[in-house]
C-alpha cells in the first residue's frame, strides 16, 4: 500500500508532491464514501484519537472530529479553555496524561508557531498540526488546492493571487508551500506592512495593486484580517484597507472574465470580501468547507496506516 513520507502532519513543508497526490487520491475515495447513504466506514475501529484545541475554531474543529467518526475512530475533545490547563499544567503533561488513556493520534490547535513540531519530538502518537500560530495550517492548505483540483481540474500551471494579511496567516504560508510544489504560480498582495520580507524567497511575486492581481489570477484566495494577531497598527482604517484590498461585487464583474473566490473562513464580511462575492457562484468557500472532511479522512487514514510499523 502507499505510504507517506512522514508520521506526522507538522507542516506541508515537510511533504512531498507524491505525498499530496496521495492525500488526494485518498480523499477521492472518501468523498465518494461520504456521499453516500452510510456516510462511515469501518477502516478506524481500533484507533483513539484526541482532538486538542488551545484556540477557537469552527470550521477545523468540526471536520477533524466528523472525519474521525466518518472513520469509526474513537474521539476525545479536549478543550483548553475548560481544562487542567487554566490551573498551570504542561502542553507535555496534559499531552502525556491524554496518551495514558491509550491515545493514538492527537490533533492539536495552539497558538505558538512550533507546537506540534515540539509535542512530536516528547510524545508517543502521530501529531497533527491544526494550525499553530502564524506558523502553518497544512490541512487547510490541503484542502485549498484539493478545491483547486475539483474546480479547475488540476493545480499545476494555475495562477493563484494570496490577498490581505500574509505576515500573520498560517494559511497563506501552508498555501504557498502547496501550491509551489504542485507547479503553481503565486502571487501575494496586501499593505506592505502585513507583506514579510522574506516572501520572494519563497518563490513567490509581490503584486501591490489588486485589480492587476485580480486580472492576472486564475483563483485570488482572500485571508481573514486577523485584528487578534495584530500587536500594533498595520493599516490606517479598515475602510481604508477594504477599499485597496478587499473585493466586491462591482471589481469582480469589471474584470471581464471568471475568476474563482476562496477564503479560509471564518469571514469578515464587508471587510477583506463583501457578501455578494462571498455568496456568488464564483466562489467555492463552502465546496472548501465539504472538501475539509475528505482531506481530514485522508490525513488520518494514512497516518494511522502507519502507527504500528
Ligand atoms: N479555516 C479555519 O481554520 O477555520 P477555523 O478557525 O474556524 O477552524
Amino acid at each position: 500500500m502507499p505510504a507517506l513520507s512522514v508520521r506526522h502532519l507538522l507542516g506541508i513543508k515537510y511533504l512531498n508532491e507524491k505525498d499530496i497526490q496521495l492525500i488526494f487520491e485518498t480523499a477521492d475515495q472518501f468523498k465518494e464514501v461520504i456521499n453516500r447513504s452510510i456516510k462511515k466506514v469501518p477502516s478506524l475501529r481500533d484507533i483513539t484519537i484526541a482532538n486538542i484545541f488551545f484556540e477557537n475554531s469552527t470550521r477545523t474543529k468540526l471536520s477533524f472530529e466528523l472525519a474521525e467518526k466518518r472513520l469509526s475512530a474513537d474521539v476525545l475533545n479536549f478543550s483548553a479553555s475548560q481544562s487542567s490547563v487554566k490551573k498551570g499544567e504542561t502542553l507535555i503533561d496534559t499531552v502525556n496524561n491524554i496518551l495514558s488513556m491509550k491515545v493514538d493520534m492527537v490533533v492539536m490547535r495552539h497558538p505558538n508557531p512550533g507546537a506540534g513540531i515540539f509535542l512530536s519530538k516528547h510524545v508517543k502518537a502521530s501529531i497533527i498540526n491544526a494550525g499553530d500560530g502564524a506558523h502553518e495550517h497544512p490541512t487547510q492548505a490541503l484542502l485549498d488546492s484539493y478545491s483547486i483540483r475539483e474546480k479547475l481540474g488540476d493545480v499545476a500551471g494555475k495562477k493563484v493571487i494570496i490577498v490581505g494579511d500574509i505576515l500573520h496567516s498560517r494559511v497563506a504560508l501552508s498555501n504557498i508551500f502547496a501550491l509551489k510544489l504542485q507547479g503553481a504560480q503565486v502571487k501575494v498582495c496586501g499593505p506592505k506592512t502585513l507583506i514579510p520580507k522574506y516572501i520572494e524567497s519563497l518563490g513567490v511575486e509581490v503584486e501591490p495593486d489588486l485589480r492587476k492581481g485580480l486580472l492576472w489570477c486564475d483563483v485570488a484566495n482572500m485571508l481573514r484580517v486577523q485584528n487578534e494577531r495584530m500587536e500594533m497598527s498595520y493599516f490606517p482604517t479598515t475602510r481604508e484597507y477594504t477599499q485597496q484590498f478587499g473585493i466586491n461585487k462591482e471589481l469582480l464583474d469589471s474584470l471581464g472574465k471568471e475568476i474563482v473566490i476562496m477564503h479560509p473562513g471564518p469571514i469578515n464580511r464587508g471587510v477583506e470580501i463583501t457578501s455578494d462575492v462571498a455568496d456568488s457562484s464564483q466562489s467555492i468557500i463552502l465546496h472548501q468547507v465539504e472538501n475539509g472532511v475528505a482531506i481530514r479522512m485522508a490525513v488520518i487514514y494514512l497516518l494511522a496506516s502507519q502507527l504500528n510499523t
